[in-house]
């Protein structure tokens, strides 16, 4: 976390909080990517702290679209486990600050709910969103409500980010996370040390985008992992690891390609088969009868 001087911050770096490089550049490829695909929405970011991550979010807000942050700033917690995190981690925070250090990267505030996040379906209608950050109470209870209510604020398409998904100071959130994951359909899409990315809607093409991206990165490494049967990318930020050569990135995107077709194929040998045994079915031969015969009658008329 980064000390800030007094007076207001002139660069990210300048803002306190928890907001590491390798995920300030994968907010800013998503966010671009929902740009680029016309892809509208909200944006909502449940616990932000001095605004790191929700400056960086509001960069990309576009005409007609609204951004909510929800945090308890310098208001009480809802309960006493809550408070206890509250004193503990963020004693010194203020709304003030955190509008203060909003200011100073953006003209306009972005739609403040201060309390609890149990709050946010009040203020945002469902299915209204394409990004959610979910960065709050590490508290499973409340962390599993906020997955809840992210789910309900994205379309199939939206995206959710999960903070602390791994720390070791917050188990609860990691039982929230992966039990979306195991009985509520939440795809992870990639993974950092911190965050974890995931969507309701359709991970495979996001991935097919995202790894085309990271292979021409020299600032960021990856890997890709089999979680339960289904990809998971994890991503390094530069240093972690030697970045992959060229020859190494093109056979990774040749590979890649490959996969993608062979699923193609494999989709369009299912549609073939499924078509075949339309034909063979007997209402289908049938209703091919009862059209033939007046066409056969029409075509004897002199
Ligand atoms: C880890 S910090 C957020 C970090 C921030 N996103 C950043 O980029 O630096 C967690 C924030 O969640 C807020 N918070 C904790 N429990 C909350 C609750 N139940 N409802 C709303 N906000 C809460 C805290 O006030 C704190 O500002």
């Amino acid at each position: 976390m980064m000390t800030q001087e007094t007076g207001p911050p002139s660069s990210l770096d300048e803002v306190r909080g928890w907001f590491p490089k390798i995920d300030q550049l994968l907010f800013t490829w998503f966010l671009e990517r929902q740009e680029r695909l016309g892809e509208r929405g909200d944006l909502v970011e449940l616990g932000s702290y001095l605004g790191k991550s929700a400056i960086l979010m509001g960069r990309h807000l576009r005409e007609g679209e609204t951004f909510t942050v929800c945090d308890l700033f310098d208001s009480d917690a809802p309960d006493d486990s809550n408070q206890a995190e509250m004193r503990g981690s963020y004693s010194s925070l203020t709304r003030r600050a955190f509008e203060s250090n909003y200011r100073a990267f953006h003209d306009r505030l972005p739609e403040i709910v201060q309390g609890p996040t149990s709050l946010i379906l009040d203020h945002v209608q469902p299915e209204t969103c394409r990004f959610v950050h979910v960065d709050a109470s590490h508290l499973y209870e409340h962390v599993h409500a906020d997955i809840q209510a992210a789910h309900v604020l994205l379309p199939a398409g939206g995206l959710i980010v999960c903070d602390d998904y791994r720390s070791e100071h917050t188990p609860g959130v990691s039982a929230a996370v992966w039990e979306s994951v195991a009985t509520d359909g939440l795809r992870p899409i990639c993974v950092t040390t911190q965050k974890l990315y995931g969507t309701w809607g359709d991970a495979d093409a996001v991935q097919d985008d995202l790894l085309d991206w990271l292979a021409a990165r020299d600032d960021a490494w990856h890997e890709v992992q089999q979680v339960a049967g289904r990809r998971l990318v994890r991503v390094k930020g530069r240093g972690a690891t030697r970045p992959p050569n060229e020859v190494g990135r093109l056979k990774e995107r040749l590979a890649r390609a490959d996969k993608r077709l062979a699923r193609a194929e494999d989709r369009l040998a299912r549609a073939r088969g499924e078509l075949e045994a339309v034909r063979g079915s007997v209402s289908f031969r049938l209703g091919r009868a009862a059209t033939a015969l007046p066409r056969a009658l029409r075509g004897r008329r002199p």
